[in-house]
């Protein structure tokens, strides 16, 4: 996850009025909470300041999961043992032996569901936009739709950020390619 490093997406995060930021197919939650964790150390006091992180999927059933905001130590195995301090263990009940985010993390946090490929209910602009490995669910067409609509809801400073493999190429000219990320969280 790159966040913490793109100086000129968290200046232009620093500048705007309302901090927003879309993860649009954030499975069961790593994603979003893993951008709400970069923005806190990267921006102290940002979030609960107007700050949101819209995170949204298709599946019911992953969004259960990530409003129950409960992970094994496994699922949490590829975040730096510093940024875990940031979960608490349960010590009882449902939530024995499984972690939990941070009350001030949970709360920068709003799940919906949302099927990318429907109308979008959001207006105004957000500052950043993860679609970060779902793009093998859609034809090239449907790609090319995505990415007019992605550049459409995004702010000045367009920053999207897409999983490894994947790629505008040929499919929407508005964005310029900026880094390549590693794959960690
Ligand atoms: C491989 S996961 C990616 C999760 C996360 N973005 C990441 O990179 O770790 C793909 C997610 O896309 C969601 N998805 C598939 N089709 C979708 C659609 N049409 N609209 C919204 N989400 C969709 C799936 O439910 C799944 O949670």
């Amino acid at each position: 996850m790159g966040i913490g490093t793109d100086s000129k997406l968290l200046e232009s995060i620093k500048q705007s009025r309302k901090k927003r930021i879309w993860s649009s197919a954030c499975s069961p939650g790593q994603e979003p909470y893993s951008i709400a964790l970069v923005m806190q150390e990267a921006i102290p006091k940002l979030l609960g300041h107007d700050s949101r992180i819209l995170a949204t999927d298709l599946d019911s059933d992953v969004l259960a999961h990530a409003k129950r905001d409960l992970y094994t130590d496994e699922s949490l195995a590829a975040i730096h043992p510093d940024r875990l301090r940031t979960f608490s263990k349960g010590d009882g009940g449902e939530r024995h032996g499984q972690n939990r985010v941070s009350r001030q993390l949970r709360e920068s946090v709003v799940f919906r569901h949302l099927n990318l490929m429907d109308a979008w209910p959001m207006c105004g602009s957000f500052d950043a936009i993860f679609c970060r490995n779902v793009l093998i669910y859609f034809t090239k067409e449907m790609q090319r739709v995505l990415f007019e609509r992605i550049a459409d809801l995004l702010g000045v400073v367009k920053c999207l950020f897409l999983g490894h493999s994947e790629s505008l190429t040929e499919l929407n000219d508005r964005f310029e390619y900026a880094a390549r990320k590693s794959t960690g969280r």
